[in-house]
Formats: C-alpha cells, sequence, structure tokens
C-alpha cells in the first residue's frame, strides 16, 4: 500500500489531500476546520482529518507532496524586488519577513510539523505541475489538453500542456509579471472589491455593463499575440514594486481613483467590469486555440484560480475548439495539494491509470461526515427539539411543501465538498421559482447585501430544457454559466425596462423577476448551473426529483451554508451555530429535521450579531 499526502499552503487557502495506492481517498481546505476563511496557514487539521478517514497516521505515510517550489518563488520575488528596487523597497520589507519565516524555511517546517511522518520523502511539484495534474489525473479522459491560468505560481501565470495516460507534459508557459488573473485582480482592485475573493463580484458585475473599456485596454494594457500570449504594459501596474494593485497612470486612463467599498458602484465600474471579462474571455479563446493547435485533442481540462470564471468556461463549451471540457472542481491553490500528491503517484512513481464513464473526483465529496450519533450529540447539546425521518420519502416531502411555501431549508448530508462551491452536502437551499427569494437569502440567511443571483442546481436530464446546453452536458461542480433558453424569459413592461435601464440601485434590478425562475436568472438571462444526477448526488437528485413532480420546477437555489465572511459549516455544531444565527426556516442534517417553528426559544438579536461578529465580510 503506498500513501501520498499532498499539501498546499503558506499562500491563499491551505489544504491537505491524501492518497492511497492512486485513489483520492480525502481532501478538504484548512478554513473548514479552523473557521478562518481563506486561512493561509500549515494545515494541521485538514491533514489529520485526511490520515483519520484513512485510519492512518503519519508514521504510514510513503510520500509529502508538497505544491510548489518553495526557492523557485523565494527566488522570482527577489528578482522582482530588484528590478523594481528602489521603489519596491517598501513593499519588500514589509514581505520580506513573511517570507523568510514560512517559504524560505518551508521545507523544515514541514518536516517539524510533520515529525510523526518518519519514513515519508518529502516532494516538491512546481506549482504549476501541481495546477495541470488536479486538472488531468481526476478527469475523465484517457488523453487531453492541459490549461492552467491563475495569479501566479513560482515564475509561470499561465501554462499549455497535456496529459496522455498516466503523464502530463506542459508545453509552454508565461511568466510573471505579464498574468490575466493578476490584470482580473487588479481590476477586481480598482472596481473596490477583495482581491482573490472579490473576482466572483466582478464576474457578476460584468452583465450590467457595457464592454466600452475593451479598446483602451486593448490599447494600453495589453498586447495580445496569436498564439494567446500576451505581454502586459508594467506601467500602468504596481503589483512588482507596491502595496496596491494598479497606479497613478491606470487611474487616470480609467478616469478617476479606485472605489472605495463603501461608495456606491457607478455604470463606469459596471463598464469596466463587462470589458475585462470580454478581454479576459478573448485571452482564454486564444490561448484554447492555441492548444488545440498544438495538442490535437478533442478534450481540455482546467485548472488554477482563472478557471473558476465560470462565464468564460460556459463560451469554451459553446464556441470550441474543444469538444469535452472537464474543470477541477478546487481550481484555485487547494487543488494542488490534490495535484501535486495525484502527480506523485503517476508521473514520478509511474503508475497506471484509469479512466471510466465518470471522473475520479467523487462529486467532490472528500471531506469529514458525521454519523447519526454524532448529529443527535449536536442536537442534545444545544437542546433542540428535532424529528427523525427513518422515511426518505417522508423526509423529502416535508421539505419540498416546506420550500415551495417559500421557506429557506439548511440541508446538510454525507460528506463534505472539497473547493469553494456548495455542492448539495452543505447547502441553503430555496424556491427559484419565488420572486422573494434572492432578497430573503441575502438579507435574512447571508447578512449581505447583494447584486448577484444565486445559481440553480438542477435534475441533469432536465437541464437542456431550460438552458442553452447540448443534452449530454453535466455540470456537477457548478463551474459553467449557460444562458436561459428564451421561452422561459418573461417580457419586461416599460417601467421594468426603465429600472432595469437606470436604477443606481442593482438590488432594483435584480429583483425584477425575468424568467419564471427569478431567483437565479442574472440580468442578461444567464445562470451558472449544477446539474444533479443520482450517482454522485443521491438524496439531493431524490428531493430535485419529488420537487419536480410536485411544482413542475426541476431545479432550487443551492447556495453555501454559512453567513456572508464565514467559511462553510464542516461540523454538526457548525451547521447549527449558523442556523440559529440566521432566519432560516428548517435545516436537515442527515435524517434529523429541525424547524424553527418548534422551538420554544428563538435566538435573539444579540446572539445572532455575535455568531455574525466573528466573520469579516468579503
Ligand atoms: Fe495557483
Amino acid at each position: 500500500m503506498t500513501s501520498i499526502l499532498g499539501i498546499s499552503a503558506f499562500y491563499h487557502d491551505s489544504a491537505a489531500a491524501l492518497i492511497v495506492d492512486g485513489r483520492i481517498v480525502s481532501a478538504a481546505q484548512e478554513e473548514r476546520f479552523t473557521r478562518r476563511k481563506h486561512d493561509p496557514d500549515f494545515p494541521a487539521q485538514a491533514i489529520a482529518y485526511c490520515l483519520r478517514e484513512a485510519r492512518l497516521e503519519p508514521k504510514d505515510l510513503d510520500y509529502v507532496a508538497f505544491y510548489e517550489k518553495p526557492l523557485l518563488k523565494f527566488d522570482r520575488l527577489l528578482e522582482t524586488y530588484f528590478a523594481f528596487a528602489p521603489a519596491g523597497l517598501a513593499s519588500f520589507r514589509q514581505a520580506m519577513p513573511v517570507w523568510l519565516r514560512n517559504k524560505l524555511y518551508m521545507r523544515r517546517k514541514l518536516k517539524t510539523e510533520l515529525r510523526g511522518a518518519k519514513q515519508a520523502k518529502f516532494i516538491f511539484t512546481e506549482h504549476h505541475e501541481s495546477h495541470a495534474a488536479s486538472a488531468f489525473f481526476p478527469s475523465p479522459f484517457d488523453e487531453a489538453a492541459i490549461l492552467t491560468i491563475d495569479g501566479v505560481g513560482e515564475w509561470s501565470t499561465a501554462t499549455l500542456g497535456m496529459g496522455e495516460g498516466n503523464r502530463i507534459q506542459l508545453l509552454r508557459e508565461m511568466k510573471f509579471p505579464h498574468s490575466l488573473g493578476l490584470r482580473y485582480s487588479a481590476f477586481t482592485y480598482y472596481c473596490g472589491f477583495k482581491v482573490t475573493s472579490g473576482e466572483y463580484k466582478l464576474m457578476g458585475l460584468a452583465p450590467y455593463g457595457k464592454p466600452q473599456f475593451t479598446d483602451l485596454i486593448r490599447k494600453h494594457l495589453l498586447d495580445l499575440r496569436p498564439d494567446g500570449s500576451f505581454r502586459m504594459d508594467m506601467a500602468y501596474f504596481n503589483y512588482c514594486q507596491g502595496l496596491t494593485m494598479t497606479n497613478e497612470r491606470f487611474h487616470r486612463l480609467f478616469g478617476g481613483p479606485p472605489r472605495s467599498p463603501e461608495l456606491p458602484i457607478e455604470q463606469r465600474h459596471m463598464d469596466l467590469a463587462a470589458s475585462i471579462q470580454v478581454v479576459a474571455e478573448e485571452i482564454i479563446m486564444s490561448m484554447a486555440r492555441e492548444l488545440h493547435r498544438l495538442t490535437g485533442k478533442k478534450n481540455v481540462v482546467l485548472a488554477g484560480g482563472v478557471a473558476l470564471n465560470c462565464v468564460a468556461n460556459g463560451r469554451l463549451l459553446r464556441e470550441g475548439p474543444f469538444s469535452n471540457l472537464w474543470i477541477q472542481p478546487a481550481a484555485g491553490d487547494a487543488g494542488g495539494a490534490l495535484g501535486a500528491a495525484l502527480f506523485a503517484w503517476h508521473q514520478l512513481l509511474e503508475k497506471p491509470r484509469q479512466t471510466g464513464q465518470s471522473d475520479s473526483q467523487s462529486g467532490s465529496f472528500l471531506g469529514p461526515q458525521f454519523s447519526d450519533k454524532e448529529i443527535e450529540n449536536a442536537l442534545t447539546l444545544r437542546d433542540l427539539p428535532s424529528q427523525r425521518f427513518e422515511d426518505e420519502a417522508a423526509l423529502l416531502k416535508l421539505v419540498v411543501d416546506a420550500m415551495s411555501d417559500g421557506k429557506v431549508v439548511g440541508w446538510f448530508q454525507g460528506r463534505m465538498e472539497f473547493g469553494p462551491r456548495a455542492l448539495g452536502a452543505r447547502s441553503i437551499l430555496g424556491d427559484a421559482r419565488n420572486p422573494a427569494m434572492q432578497s430573503v437569502m441575502n438579507l435574512k440567511i447571508k447578512y449581505r447585501e447583494s447584486f448577484r443571483p444565486f445559481a440553480p442546481c438542477i435534475l441533469r436530464e432536465r437541464a437542456a430544457d431550460y438552458f442553452d446546453i447540448q443534452p449530454e452536458t453535466e455540470s456537477p461542480y457548478m463551474l459553467l454559466v449557460a444562458p436561459l433558453l428564451k421561452e422561459h424569459r418573461l417580457p419586461l413592461s416599460e417601467a421594468q425596462g426603465n429600472t432595469m435601464a437606470h436604477d443606481p440601485d442593482l438590488r432594483q434590478r435584480v429583483n425584477i423577476p425575468r424568467s419564471g425562475v427569478p431567483a437565479i436568472t442574472h440580468v442578461d438571462y444567464s445562470a451558472r448551473i449544477q446539474t444533479v444526477d443520482e450517482a454522485r448526488h443521491g438524496r439531493l437528485y431524490r428531493l430535485l426529483k419529488m420537487f419536480d413532480q410536485h411544482t413542475g420546477c426541476p431545479m432550487l437555489v443551492n447556495t453555501s451554508f454559512n453567513v456572508r465572511g464565514e467559511p462553510i459549516v464542516c461540523t454538526p455544531q457548525d451547521a447549527l451555530k449558523c442556523f440559529l444565527a440566521t432566519d432560516m426556516d428548517l435545516v436537515v442534517l442527515g435524517d434529523f429535521v429541525v424547524d424553527k417553528k418548534q422551538m420554544a426559544h428563538l435566538p435573539s438579536a444579540a446572539e445572532k450579531a455575535e455568531h455574525l461578529a466573528a466573520f469579516q465580510p468579503d
């Protein structure tokens, strides 16, 4: 038996993954255990969980694979700072102690933290190798082209490669500072959102805008070449030498200083979001064309933070040049832990790889699960009245009725998801047809204001009835955006059209029903879809099936089980805490249901506020 532990740490979203004889046994992000979002520290608890799942101890490990080469990265930092000295000195001084402490001595740190792993050999893979391995090895394809794009690894910011059988090969790379990820982040920063977590918001803002800055971006910021590579004019950016992403020259070009987060979003910001989205898609499409020319493969696999740009993914699938697409659900750096471990097994140990009908990611349900006993204990601890259902059909019927009635339901089932999305194991569900659902879920459950609609989960076999996708397309990881079919769109009245075009409050715009499923329909009629099938999703599939039978609607709103700024819940205790701190009506944990209606004492406003105060808004 060979056990390999993969680790990503010390940058953003630390994680661990364990593979035993090539099978992915467990994977989880550290934030879920420490309850600190995007926790970058050494993933001690995630590692402990991964080993526990396989009933192993550190001494049983044969290999520990770390997702990047610390010295290569240190080298890039030094070179960058020297190239920009003395302008870069301030940020150099600020960044260096952290780097010295965590990165340069990473090998030593890993060994101390894992001192129990006495037999294990330590392996360091390159950052983009880890991403590429995480994209190809778990995919259902024997052969595929590989595209990885993110902010920055050691030196590479994007790589084109291919995988065949049990081997991957990187063919081309783009190097720092020319980076699609960092440029997208620069616009994220400029539009007043948080870098590395606000990119989603920028993508969600794009449908409100017109892409009228694309020419300006192409002319000044970017030299895009026919082979998909590009150079950026670094005179407009500040991320090499400073502590911000953009500089004065950038601000002059786009007509003002960066938006500070508390100021309103103006049309200019929406147009910028639309413009950078168009340019990002252009770059991704031209990289894909070049990759297709280089490899001649009909399949493509994606990873790296930019692979979470679901709008670009949807376009790539619709417009080619590839016929099939698979995306690593933990596309960001957390997935690097899985990639590093798989790289060690297939590429370094030369172990064969088998592909089948499905991928080997198991729906990305790779985290901890909890027994009935553990759930019962958590309920007793909080003294909550609950009902236990032996009969699944009766449980599902109760949930279907509650949701049709406008209730919001916490849904806690089986193993926790690996990756940033809730996929039906730690989710909050509601009726997508309900016109109030978008604002209820945002204000009363998430405690945030949002101009973005929610994402739907939909029966796989019914997805093409609603969205412009091929009947065989699946999106089990919620990584594709697709347009709602014309026959489901509602015409707007003149007044609604006016609101849609001009209302400065974007929530007024998003709340105008544009379809029979308004909670999940964006202002441009797009939706980020998760297809649900019985093999991967079990009980969630059966819930959707029953909801469809009763209402004729095969989809539900599926959002993550948390409040704003909180990592997705992991344990039954986390779930109950979050349930009590919000206006969620019901929570279903395994076979147990807690209904707020049956509770004698509801939590006070002060108790709710206390939970919220533990987390920083994104
Ligand atoms: Fe990365």
